[in-house]
Formats: C-alpha cells, sequence, structure tokens
C-alpha cells in the first residue's frame, strides 16, 4: 500500500537518477514498486561498517560521507555523496560485510533497494550493470590514485629520514647539515624502492627547499 502511494514519486525520482538512464519504462515501473522511500536525519548513520548489507540505497536529496576508520581508530572520509548518487551496493554483490560507514550530513532522502530485488534487476538489465560497473571502476581509479600519492608521500619521507640520519657534519648555514649525496640508486636500494621513484622525491624535496646540493654533498635540516 506505502508502496503503492509511492510509486509515482519513485518512478520520477528514478527517471532523475543518471544510474537508471538505460532502464526502460515498463522495468522502471517495476522498480519504482520495490523501492522503499527511506528519510534520515542529518548525523544519523544510514549503513555500518561491518554490518550485514541488506539494501542498496539511491540519495533522492542530501549528502552523505562515506567512512572507514583506521587501525588507530581514526576516521577516514573515502567519499561524498549526494543525489543522483548510490551506494550500499558492495555487499550486496560481494555478500560480505559492509565495507565502510555511511553517515548523513544533511536531512537525507533516499530510495532503498532490498538485496535480492537490486541483483535480480542486474541480472536482467545489463545496461543497469554496465552502469554499477562504471561507478566501481571510477572508485577503484581514484582509489589507485590515492594509493600510489601516499606510497609516493612514503618514499619521499623515507628518503628525508634517511638523509637526516646520515647528515652529520656542520655546514655554515644554521639548522641544516650536510652529507654525501649518494646516488639515487644507492638511496633507492637503502629504503627500498625504485631510483626513477627517488629521483621523483629528490625533485620534490628541492623543489620544496628542503634539500639543497652543495657540489656533492646534500645539505638537509638537522633531524628533531
Ligand atoms: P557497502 O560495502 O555495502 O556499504 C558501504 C558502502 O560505502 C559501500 O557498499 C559503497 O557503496 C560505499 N563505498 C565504499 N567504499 C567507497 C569508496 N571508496 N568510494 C565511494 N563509495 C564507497
Amino acid at each position: 500500500m506505502v508502496q503503492n502511494q509511492l510509486g509515482r514519486d519513485a518512478m520520477r525520482a528514478l527517471r532523475a537518477i543518471p544510474l537508471f538512464s538505460g532502464v526502460g519504462d515498463a522495468e522502471l515501473e517495476a522498480l519504482s514498486l520495490l523501492v522503499i522511500e527511506r528519510r534520515f536525519p542529518k548525523h544519523r548513520t544510514i549503513v555500518e561498517e561491518g554490518a550485514p548489507g541488506d539494501y542498496m540505497y539511491i540519495i533522492c536529496d542530501g549528502r552523505v560521507k562515506v567512512t572507514k576508520l583506521s587501525g588507530d581508530g581514526r576516521e577516514k572520509i573515502l567519499e561524498l555523496l549526494e543525489g543522483g548518487d548510490f551506494f550500499g551496493e558492495m555487499s550486496l554483490l560481494d555478500d560480505a560485510p559492509r565495507s565502510a560507514s555511511v553517515e548523513a550530513l544533511s536531512d537525507v532522502r533516499v530510495l532503498a533497494l532490498a538485496r535480492n530485488d537490486f541483483l535480480d534487476l542486474l541480472r536482467k538489465n545489463t545496461n543497469l550493470a554496465f552502469a554499477v560497473v562504471q561507478e566501481l571502476t571510477r572508485r577503484l581509479r581514484q582509489i589507485d590514485e590515492q594509493a600510489s600519492s601516499l606510497s609516493f608521500q612514503r618514499v619521499k619521507e623515507r628518503t628525508q629520514g634517511l638523509l637526516m640520519r646520515m647528515a652529520k657534519s656542520e655546514t655554515s648555514d644554521p639548522g641544516r647539515r650536510l652529507t654525501q649525496a649518494l646516488t639515487h640508486q644507492q638511496i633507492a636500494d637503502m629504503i627500498g624502492t625504485s631510483r626513477e621513484t627517488v629521483t621523483r622525491a629528490i625533485k620534490g624535496l628541492k623543489r620544496e627547499g628542503w634539500l639543497e646540493q652543495k657540489g656533492k654533498q646534500y645539505a638537509v635540516p638537522v633531524e628533531e
């Protein structure tokens, strides 16, 4: 009964969602009878990391944040999502617990689709399945980019640590010490990365003014 009343509104909402742009009218109408409209106030947790997955959600109005707890208990924001975006699909697809938490950043209105209805729809509708795969690919690409910039940051930090530990002789610059300018390959072998990555890190550190080359020596800040 509630679902029938919602049918018309849901149909309109579904049409406006890019994910369903390739779904035909008849199927969209069937879908509009399956989705349940739900509202969550600001700050409410909609999906909890580690919980079993039951529904996926399509945002009609409002904004949410997708977060994950790191090993030291800090919250990392993975993504901010808004109207037209969807979430909660991963645990339905792989039958594993929720990968992250999703919290309302404002009052939020969503359409919720139960696991079996979502999976049936994907099996029947290749356009929809393709749209979901495209969105998952976009997220994976974003994570790859973050991981590579994070590991590059770590190489920079490890290079800094190594050079600071090795710098013993005093310079005329206050707060700086000198160390023999190792080859990039030597640094790479010592911190366990590739020569090319060290070359990029050294360039970056010079550009930032952290590292100065003085002939065959590097001047680096004194270790605190
Ligand atoms: P699920 O694992 O069911 O529950 C948490 C949801 O957060 C997950 O499905 C995705 O919809 C969403 N999510 C997890 N990781 C990311 C990410 N890196 N970017 C965007 N959304 C994500």
